[in-house]
């Protein structure tokens, strides 16, 4: 007790003698504080290689020709893609392709029109004969020559959602209404 109480202090400002100061001083790293036990010295550190956050879903095609062509078979399309509302991708659309793709899909967005970015295509079977939901969510996530990755931008959800208006609107671009175009039927139903 009188070694106890030996550690009281009258002054306020101070702490006192401290008994076991890793209670009183948090062995934990602050923020940004220097670590000795890593190489690096970053107390920061990385999550491990290949951890994957709550509600990431893996792509596993890598970006190359051949794993493009590959995506065009639609392998990775999720089932609820059929069920989805072409009009729940809208908003999301007008957010994140309309400046170049432009609002009807026809490759003439704002940035088209002010020249600041060359060569966007429209979505219609002229410019664009054998895309389909495969591999429009192979170029959301890799990017292609001048658009670049929007893989970090979207969840996987809102990536499908996108992908449906941008194939509404590629059947309005062929003239043809609502209905998806007799070529991108065929590259689903080969799944
Ligand atoms: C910075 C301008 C830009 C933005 C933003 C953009 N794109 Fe593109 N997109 C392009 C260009 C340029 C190409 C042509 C790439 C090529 O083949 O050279 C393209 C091509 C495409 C293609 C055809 C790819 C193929 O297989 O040939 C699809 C599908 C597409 N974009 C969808 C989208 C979607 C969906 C979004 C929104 C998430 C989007 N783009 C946002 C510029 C853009």
């Amino acid at each position: 007790m009188i070694a106890l109480t030996a550690a009281c202090n009258w002054d306020k400002t101070t702490p006192g003698y401290v008994y076991m100061d890793d209670m009183y001083r948090s062995p934990s790293l602050e923020a940004y504080q220097p670590a000795t036990q890593f190489a690096d010295g970053l107390s920061a550190r990385k999550p491990v290689a290949g951890t994957v956050s709550r509600g990431e879903v893996p792509y596993g095609l890598p970006n190359t020709n051949e794993a493009y062509e590959l995506s065009k078979r639609n392998a990775e399309v999720p089932a609820y893609f059929a069920e989805l509302n072409a009009e729940d991708g809208k908003v999301l659309y007008g957010q994140f392709c309309s400046h170049c793709h432009g609002e009807k899909g026809d490759g003439n967005g704002i940035l088209m029109q002010r020249e600041k970015i060359l060569g966007v295509p429209g979505y219609g079977s002229d410019r664009l004969p054998d895309i389909t939901p495969g591999s429009a969510y192979h170029v959301i996530m890799h990017g292609k020559n001048n658009m670049g990755s929007h893989a970090s931008q979207l969840s996987y959800d809102e990536r499908w959602k996108i992908i449906k208006y941008v194939f509404q609107l590629r059947a309005e671009q062929n003239g043809g209404g609502a209905a998806a175009p007799a070529a991108d039927t065929t590259a689903t139903a080969a799944l």
